[in-house]
């Protein structure tokens, strides 16, 4: 209603113009068209609106919603899903992904062959993923893809909390989780490497196991971490409550994607002082144009572990151009990713 009246009242008023500026025909028709050129902006600005409300609510709506228990039926055909019990009360989800070459010999094949499987000397990758979502997003299963085409079993874990896992999703849980999937893996793994690859804030979750599992005399034969974020000293003592706040007041609606079972627990993550104590391989990769984490996060974290480690073949940095559109989510994209790892796990080898 009151975008009609303000339209009527502007037409009288550009009528009176009209009438004013009737010796000047030129005047009019620029007049003419800057009110043309206003609606349309208007009428751009309003499908902007409606569209930006509608497509979220949509495709929250329609798209389909992936059952975690059948890997299958989104043509994973050598994944199986399985549940595990860390703690009394809380099951966590987890796919196991063979070698992409056991494919057919995994068809048809229940738990108990999967199990035996992961002592099949290939190396194991466990998968530790970032806020929001859960383990069947594509960029995670764009990673166990290029990790399970290079010969490796993944197992990736939902912590406490996230996709169909039971339990609160606090900072010890999720470490107690991922500490618990290391040893599952390893009473089954025999004498295969078992490394974790940690993305976002799995990378805050991978390091806090690692020094969790040290603690045990136990450590990881190799750590990836992605997209890795490292917070300042001065957050160690104010508790973050969630580091991507900006991003979600950037694009509020994102909510309607990401369901955020970390958001209303504080977390520190001590990543730095984590990387003093640790003195396993690391590798790091990180996009230049990673618009979530910047870069100068990863340049961090290599920093600290370089000095920690006071090595440098034991910590990697992998720098993914910009141009290449990678930002947070997309480095599975990358042609060059499975030359790179395979380089890595060779190297853990000798
Ligand atoms: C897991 O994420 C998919 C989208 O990748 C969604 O369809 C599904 O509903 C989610 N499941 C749970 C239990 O969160
Ligand atoms: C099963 O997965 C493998 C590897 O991803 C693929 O090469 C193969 O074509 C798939 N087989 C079927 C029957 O979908």
């Amino acid at each position: 209603m009151k975008r009609k009246i303000s339209q009527s009242e502007r037409k009288k008023l550009s009528a009176g113009r009209l009438q004013k500026s009737s010796q000047k025909p030129k005047d009019l028709k620029v007049h003419a068209r800057s009110q043309g050129q206003w609606t349309w902006t208007k009428t751009g600005f309003f499908c902007f609106c409606i569209l930006s409300v509608s497509i979220p609510i949509l495709l929250h709506l329609f798209s389909g919603s992936i059952d975690l228990s059948q890997p299958s039926d989104i043509g994973l055909n050598h994944t199986i899903n399985i549940y595990l019990k860390p703690e009394e009360g809380v099951k966590v989800g987890v796919w196991h992904t063979v070698p992409e070459h056991r494919w057919k010999e995994a068809q048809g094949k229940d738990l108990d062959w999967y199990e035996k499987a992961l002592g099949d000397g290939s190396p194991i990758f466990i998968y530790l993923h970032g806020n929001g979502g859960n383990r069947s997003a594509p960029h995670r299963i764009g990673i166990a893809n290029v990790l399970s085409a290079l010969g490796y079993h993944v197992l990736a874990l939902d912590y406490r909390g996230f996709g169909d896992s039971t339990g609160e999703p606090t900072e010890a849980g999720l470490t107690t989780d991922s500490v618990y999937l290391y040893h599952w893996v390893k009473e089954r793994s025999g004498n295969s490497l078992v490394c974790v690859w940690g993305h976002s804030i799995g990378s805050g979750v991978t390091t806090n196991t690692a020094v969790k599992l040290l603690e045990q005399g136990k450590q990881f034969d190799g750590i990836i971490l992605e997209g890795a974020f490292i917070s300042g000293r001065g957050a160690r003592n104010h508790p973050i409550e969630h580091p991507f706040t900006w991003f979600y007041w950037k694009f509020p609606y994102i909510q309607f994607f990401l369901f955020n079972p970390l958001k209303n627990n504080k977390y520190t993550f001590p990543t730095d002082e984590n990387l003093q104590k640790l003195r396993t391989p690391l590798m790091i990769l990180h996009a230049e144009d990673d618009h979530i984490v910047p870069f100068a996060s990863a340049q961090e974290i290599y920093r600290i572990a370089k000095k920690a480690q006071n090595s440098d073949e034991h910590v990697k940095l992998v720098r993914f151009d910009g141009s290449l559109g990678y930002l947070h989510n997309g480095l599975y994209k990358d042609p060059d990713l499975p030359d790179i790892i395979r380089e890595f796990v060779q190297s853990l080898m000798t």
